[in-house]
């Protein structure tokens, strides 16, 4: 997958008010996001995907860029996660950010455990994907519990030398 050009990946199409200073409704937010995809007649998943397209690409480009500075690829970004959201949440009053847990397997892939009251694994599984997109890679994902996948960030090229 070839990496977004610069000249699209931050075409700003407004401004946002400013950042988010305090914790918002959660119910809020996610009912949001159903009313929506029930407006756009498509399926929660696909809201998603393209959510998780425009958070990575975008919005967070746009609102976070210290992050992309510090992260070159999908996996600088997913082993920084962590750290990332307790960041970024440490000075909202009441804020409970996802958490991840690490464990590295013998073979160059990461487990990774999500924990968080929200269970949002889907939205996860779409916000890598936009960083994939953004980075111009193609992590495999495999699921191996309720909260908890195996990512290998090597899949495609592995797959396009054996074919080659
Ligand atoms: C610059 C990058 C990122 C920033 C600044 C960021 C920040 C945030 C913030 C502020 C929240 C709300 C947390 C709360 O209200 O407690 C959130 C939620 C979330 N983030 Fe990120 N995030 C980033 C990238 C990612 C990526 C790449 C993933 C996954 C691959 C991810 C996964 C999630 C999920 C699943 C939630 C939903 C809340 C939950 O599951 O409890 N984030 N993020």
């Amino acid at each position: 997958m070839e990496r977004m050009p610069s000249s699209s990946r931050s075409k700003k199409t407004h401004t946002y008010g400013s950042q988010i200073l305090q914790d918002i409704d959660e119910t809020a937010s996610i009912e949001l996001f159903v009313k929506s995809a029930e407006v756009l007649d498509i399926t929660l998943k696909k809201l998603f995907d393209h959510f998780g397209v425009y958070w990575s690409c975008v919005y967070a480009l746009e609102m976070y860029p210290q992050f992309y500075e510090d992260n070159n690829s999908t996996k600088d970004f997913i082993v920084s996660l962590d750290r990332i959201h307790q960041q970024v949440t440490s000075k909202k009053p009441g804020a409970k950010p996802p958490k991840f847990i690490y464990e590295w397997n013998k073979d160059g892939t990461l487990n990774v455990t999500y924990q968080s009251h929200r269970d949002l694994f889907e939205l996860f599984d779409s916000l890598l994907k936009g960083m994939d997109k953004y980075f111009g890679s193609e992590t495999e994902i495999t699921r191996i519990g309720q909260n908890k996948m195996t990512l290998d960030f090597e899949a495609a090229s592995a797959s396009n030398s054996a074919s080659a």
